[in-house]
């Protein structure tokens, strides 16, 4: 997608220089820096840090991740660490494995120099396949937006939750594709852009996405989608996922549970549009999801542009006071009308899930 009408991929290895190219999403939306991630140290802290972020572009990353362990050292017990220290660089996340066990069945075992090619497909493949999944949920995902549109003859006005974009994916999104496919459509589109305490990420990414691409958008409150829905503001909610349980049932950014139970209360569709990739089959029991919590300065200390211009970090809470940052939340799959993926819409169950991928 577009940043001052310019194309871009989230990340993609330069073969010149040998290095794996990102977008430093830290830096967003007052920096576009493009940063080379040379080591295995450097792209396993890319993920920690949410310099790269959102469930399939982490995987992507943990993939690239494991083509500068074989450049810096040859070896497959440095390679099995390397992908153990991948797997648990942020646990909620199951793309994150997936790509690394996808990886590993490529590459564990090889010993000759064919291993650096052989990781460099699977890699880009991983991308490649992940840009043409997104697609498909636009295409499938557009569907629904079409038949608002048909009955409602005007503005489509959706909410969605933290960046569920092409910024969190290698291109288009997940949430936001169907968006981006009705907007190049003509179809009007509108988009209430929860801002997502505490790294903003609706805030920071969807909106400034949504704004390069020209798609008209509205950041609230997080705390402001139900009076809007109250108010008939909302025609649908599309939200992304880190991992889906074969039963349905959805872990996400925190805060998405709530956006669930208000749109059920007021009869508003709530979607989750995801890639296979982010489907958990092992786990039945979302009490067993990792929920990752992570350093409470996220929530007490803010970031932003001061007058010169700098991007400065500021405390914004009582210097004694205890905070907790549980970074996602679990949205029972009773409140989720259904799942957008790449082969079609389905029920959040595991019946809908199985006619579609077994
Ligand atoms: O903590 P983040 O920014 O990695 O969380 C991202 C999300 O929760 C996204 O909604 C999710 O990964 C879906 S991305 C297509």
């Amino acid at each position: 997608m577009k940043v001052e009408g310019k194309e871009y991929r989230t990340i993609w290895f330069d073969e010149k220089s040998k290095v794996v190219k990102i977008i430093d999403q830290t830096k967003l939306p007052h920096q576009f820096i493009i940063k080379d991630l040379k080591t295995i140290k450097d792209a396993i802290n890319a993920i920690k840090n949410m310099e790269v972020r959102g469930a399939p572009l982490i995987g992507a990353t943990a993939a690239y991740g494991l083509v500068l362990a074989i450049i810096e050292n040859n070896d497959q017990s440095f390679l099995k660490k390397s992908s153990e220290k991948l797997i648990n660089s942020r646990p909620t996340a199951i793309n994150l494995k997936w790509a690394v066990d996808r990886m590993m069945k490529k590459l564990l075992g090889v010993n000759n120099n064919e291993i650096l090619n052989l990781a460099l497909n699977e890699a880009k493949e991983i991308c490649e396949e992940d840009v043409k999944f997104c697609e498909n949920i636009g295409l499938n995902g557009l569907k629904i937006i079409e038949e608002i549109y048909s009955k409602k003859k005007d503005t489509v006005n959706i909410l969605t939750h933290c960046n569920a974009g092409w910024l969190a994916t290698i291109n288009w999104g997940t949430a936001t594709s169907p968006i981006y496919h009705a907007h190049k459509k003509g179809i009007k589109v509108h988009v209430w852009v929860d801002e997502t305490r505490p790294r903003n990420q609706g805030a920071n990414l969807t909106s400034y996405e949504l704004n390069e691409e020209g798609v008209s958008n509205t950041i609230i409150a997080d705390n402001t989608g139900g009076i809007l829905m109250q108010r008939r503001q909302v025609d649908m909610c599309i939200v992304g996922t880190d991992r889906t349980l074969s039963t349905g049932d959805v872990a996400n950014k925190i805060g998405t549970y709530l956006k669930a139970l208000a749109a059920n209360d007021n009869n508003v569709p709530f979607y989750v549009a995801l890639p296979s990739s982010t489907i958990d089959w092992e786990i039945k029991n979302f009490k067993d999801i990792p929920i990752e919590e992570r350093n409470p300065e996220e929530l007490s200390h803010i970031e932003g542009l001061d007058e010169n211009n700098n991007i400065k970090k500021i405390l914004i809470y009582p210097k004694k006071s205890k905070a907790i940052n549980l970074a996602f939340d679990i949205t029972p799959a009773k409140y989720v009308t259904g799942l957008i993926t790449e082969k079609g819409v389905c029920k959040a169950s595991t019946e809908g899930l199985k006619k579609l991928f077994k």
